[in-house]
């Protein structure tokens, strides 16, 4: 139910007089908001009155129109005109009454924020790169996709705690010990840290190929690390730091943070419990000299607990880590923001939380995210097929450095906008897809300025914030204007009653519903497509109706438009992430 949009809610106090079968929330429930402004600002549907009524939805229609004609006429409801069309009652604002009440709630500060989830704790779980690897383009969609759900659950009450769950433990650093050992360079390693354990990863795989006994030694390190060897720790603190220092880098010029970095090293002594707690239901059984549970009745495969020589693996890990949100972490609803080629991962994970009978198993959500190609590459750390982070990051702020400098060679501040506008570029363009869909990122493309991209976005925020500085009308005044009546409700009926700025200030009334239809799908993509529809219907008001004219009370009332576009804009650029600079 669309219980927030004010149009509905408006809609359906005038309806509801007229059928006193249906509730007020029955009423708001079958409203519908046509695509086209000819039909109506919102439409009710008389199927649903056809059988209990029992004539036909078109005869319905008609005579709801014309009591509603009837009750304009005698002054009664002078705020609203309906028309019949077949079995459709389509319902007009009048503009003049409505553009007033529709505007001012646009203009508040917190318009778009909620208190929905008040009292429930979120933990999110995201980017989790992996120590050693590099911070590839799939983290980054990790890394943005929860930051952006982080942020909405936030503006919406939650408490959100975000968790960068690092992969800092596994079988990988004994591939790396050895390496190190065998070729390792301490001044290249300290120089670029991800780039040189990559090299002596990739070099680890290739010699193994040839001498397969180089895997056995990697276990040998792996098992000395787990079993406190001071040679082992003193290596893998050295391999952490370095790589945690870089990957720092890269969410400074993100602007992501996180509450917690709990790499997988934390829960090494928290996972013996959970072994013996496993034990105790009786739900581990030997594999091979493996311990596993099996999990035939779900219909997965077995959940390795042990591996044959008893170290640990990344499932123990997650069930230990489920358990401490929950019980250390206090969470209500654990998400973990992770590539769709985890999710039998996350499937067993969940399954044997179930089995042990733990309600968190139920508190679990898996949001699955596509693989993400970058210009047809795909990437691959085994073979060093890799497309560093950085080095895109560093390709679109260039690129994007290029547009400004044509598009506005005097612009102050010209390299941390094109920074901003670079970086967003890369972020909008990853949220803007669905999240299960694979993407294709064209760089040329998520820059372009006319077209479906954050560059759009931002360049539209900017021409919004271009006008209310000629206009010497700034943001944080606007509140304050339209209900000190500077401008007065008559005037803002009169002046903002054409078509253009009627159906943009429609379309900025829906904010709040698609911060909520996002969070309902765990899908950021639903605020990125509601921004480039505002910022389609801004620039059409723009192009169709002189903002700054000599009337001032005309030019107030449209800026005052202005200014909601503005602040709406930014508010949801910043909870994808994005930044938005008043100058482009
Ligand atoms: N480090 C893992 C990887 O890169 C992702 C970890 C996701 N989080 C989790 N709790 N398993 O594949």
């Amino acid at each position: 139910m669309n219980m927030m949009n004010l149009l509905l809610q408006w809609a359906a106090s005038q309806l509801q007089p007229h059928v006193p079968s249906l509730t007020y929330e029955d009423i708001v429930a079958l409203l519908e908001l046509p695509p086209n402004p000819e039909l109506g600002d919102v439409a009710f549907p008389c199927f649903a009155l056809s059988r209990e009524l029992k004539r036909a939805p078109a005869a319905i229609a008609a005579e709801l129109a014309e009591r509603i004609g009837a009750g304009a006429d005698s002054g009664t409801s002078p705020t609203i005109r309906a028309e019949a069309k077949g079995p459709y009652l389509n319902l007009f604002l009048v503009r003049e009454e409505w553009a007033p009440r529709l505007l001012a709630p646009l203009l508040l500060a917190d318009f778009g924020q909620s208190q929905a989830g008040t009292g429930q704790r979120v933990i999110m779980d995201m980017s989790s790169p992996n120590i050693a690897k590099p911070f590839g383009v799939g983290h980054l969609r990790s890394t943005m996709i929860g930051n952006a759900l982080a942020q909405m659950y936030r503006s919406s009450g939650y408490e959100v705690v975000t968790v960068n769950h690092i992969g800092d433990w596994g079988t990988q650093f004994g591939k790396l010990m050895e390496a190190y050992m065998r070729w390792g360079d301490e001044a290249k390693l300290k120089e670029e840290p991800i780039r040189e354990s990559l090299r002596l990863y990739v070099r680890f795989h290739e010699e193994a190929e040839k001498d397969p006994t180089l895997e056995d030694k990697a276990r040998h390190w792996f098992w000395k690390l787990e079993n406190g060897d001071e040679e082992a720790h003193r290596l893998w603190r050295y391999f952490v730091s370095f790589s945690m220092e870089e990957f720092d880098r890269v969410y400074t010029r993100l602007g992501v943070r996180f509450d917690y970095t709990l790499g997988e090293s934390f829960y090494n002594d928290k996972m013996a419990a959970v072994v013996s707690r496993l034990q105790d239901l009786q739900l581990l059984e030997e594999s091979n000299g493996a311990q596993v549970v099996r999990l035939e009745e779900e219909g997965l495969p077995p959940c390795l607990i042990l591996k044959s020589d008893g170290t640990t693996i990344y499932p123990t890990r997650d069930l230990a880590t489920a358990l401490y949100r929950k019980n250390e972490m206090g969470g209500d609803l654990l998400l973990y923001v992770v590539g769709a080629e985890q999710k039998l991962h996350f499937q067993q994970v969940f399954a044997v939380l179930k089995r042990m009978g733990e309600e968190v198993a139920d508190q679990c959500r898996h949001l699955a995210f596509g693989l993400m190609k970058f210009e047809g590459r795909k990437m691959s750390t085994r073979r060093g097929q890799v497309i560093f982070l950085d080095e895109v990051l560093d390709e679109a702020v260039s690129k994007a450095a290029a547009i400004i400098a044509e598009k506005n060679p005097d612009l102050e501040d010209a390299r941390d906008t094109a920074e901003a506008v670079g970086i967003g570029a890369i972020v909008f363009g990853d949220l803007l897809h669905h999240r299960m869909l694979e993407v294709d990122f064209s760089l040329d493309e998520a820059l372009r300025f006319e077209g479906e991209t954050g560059p759009y976005v931002q360049y539209t925020a900017a021409r919004a914030f271009k006008l209310l500085a000629k206009g010497k009308l700034t943001l944080a005044e606007t509140e304050t204007r339209s209900l000190s009546g500077a401008v007065s409700g008559s005037d803002l009926g009169r002046y903002l009653s054409g078509t253009a700025a009627w159906e943009c200030m429609k379309l900025l009334a829906a904010y709040p519903e698609a911060i909520a239809g996002a969070l309902r799908q765990n899908e950021p993509a639903v605020v990125a497509r509601f921004l480039l529809d505002a910022a389609k219907r801004f620039n059409r008001f723009y192009h169709q109706e002189r903002i700054l004219t000599e009337n001032p009370a005309d030019t107030e009332a449209k800026l005052l438009l202005t200014a909601a576009v503005a602040g709406v804009l930014r508010s949801g650029l910043a909870l994808l992430g994005l930044r938005t600079p008043e100058q482009i």
